[in-house]
């Protein structure tokens, strides 16, 4: 059993956005007291120690560092953990190679899964947490499950006491509840925090998904971006090939404005 504590004030993650995330967004959730994330894509170590210095000058609250390559150069996690940090996210590809190392450096793994087969996986190989990804969820989309089916299985599997992160489709503070009814110790969003002042996206983007509806979004399954390969939920275009800016989730149509995003995690939380 995983004696992890999620390291939140509210029970708000901001999932990894890939290119659309930074120091700054990480850092303005976690400091508003939900856990804010970075993505780390196989980057060189002189660019992790770089992002990493500017979080730490932006706040020392954890923050949940998400490895989305296939592959990783050992010296990136070893730099993380001598630099302190102590939160994961891994997932089915790669968190079999890389939760020993976290365990040993003394961190916890956060492990996304999308099936009741990557559930048993990551208990296998001692995941401390898992972030359950909905098939309603904006950007990569890596699970065939409804949230509202997927959250109270995989809490009847695991039973109560182990961390459940979840998220695909929420936007407002009664979705995040009713994630939390379910079985989630916390919920997990995306399109949310790309539509906020901080996330790195052109603004013209943002405002473009601002004035589109979830209905207009599309599965994008053709085989392009990064490895491993999956549907991308995106708001399609004429001419861009495939552009992270433009994924979205399905609670696109309940966003309406750009605020900051600890704004976001103060009305996502607000009483629960
Ligand atoms: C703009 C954007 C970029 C994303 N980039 C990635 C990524 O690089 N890797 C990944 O595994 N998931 C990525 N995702 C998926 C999110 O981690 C998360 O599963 C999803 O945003 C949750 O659904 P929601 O957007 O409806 O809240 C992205 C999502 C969005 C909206």
């Amino acid at each position: 059993m995983s004696s992890l504590r999620l390291p939140l004030v509210a029970p708000i993650v901001q999932a990894p956005l890939g290119v659309c995330d930074g120091p700054r967004l990480a850092a303005a959730v976690s400091r508003a007291g939900g856990l804010g994330t970075l993505t780390f894509c196989a980057p060189s170590v002189e660019v992790t120690r770089v992002r990493l210095a500017r979080l730490r000058t932006l706040t020392h609250r954890p923050v949940l560092l998400a490895f989305t390559a296939e592959w990783e150069k050992e010296q990136v996690l070893e730099l993380c953990l001598e630099q302190g940090f102590r939160h994961f996210q891994v997932f089915w590809w790669n968190g079999p190679r890389l939760i020993r190392r976290i365990h040993a450096g003394g961190g916890v793994a956060l492990w996304q899964v999308g099936t009741d087969g990557q559930v048993e996986e990551a208990l296998h190989h001692g995941a401390d947490g898992l972030v359950l990804q909905g098939t309603e969820a904006g950007g990569q989309v890596r699970s065939p499950h409804t949230l509202d089916d997927f959250i109270p299985r995989v809490r009847t599997s695991v039973g109560p006491a182990f961390p459940l992160v979840a998220g695909g489709g929420l936007a407002t503070r009664s979705d995040v509840q009713a994630a939390l009814a379910r079985g989630a110790d916390a919920a997990l969003l995306g399109t949310r925090f790309l539509l906020t002042e901080e996330a790195l996206a052109p603004r013209v983007h943002k405002y473009r998904l601002l004035r589109a509806q979830s209905h207009q979004l599309e599965l994008d399954t053709r085989l392009v971006g990064q490895w491993p390969c999956s549907p991308r939920r995106r708001l399609p275009t004429a001419t861009l090939p495939d552009t992270p800016s433009l994924y979205a989730g399905e609670g696109l149509s309940r966003m309406h404005e750009l605020p900051t995003a600890a704004a976001v995690v103060r009305r996502l939380s607000a009483g629960l």
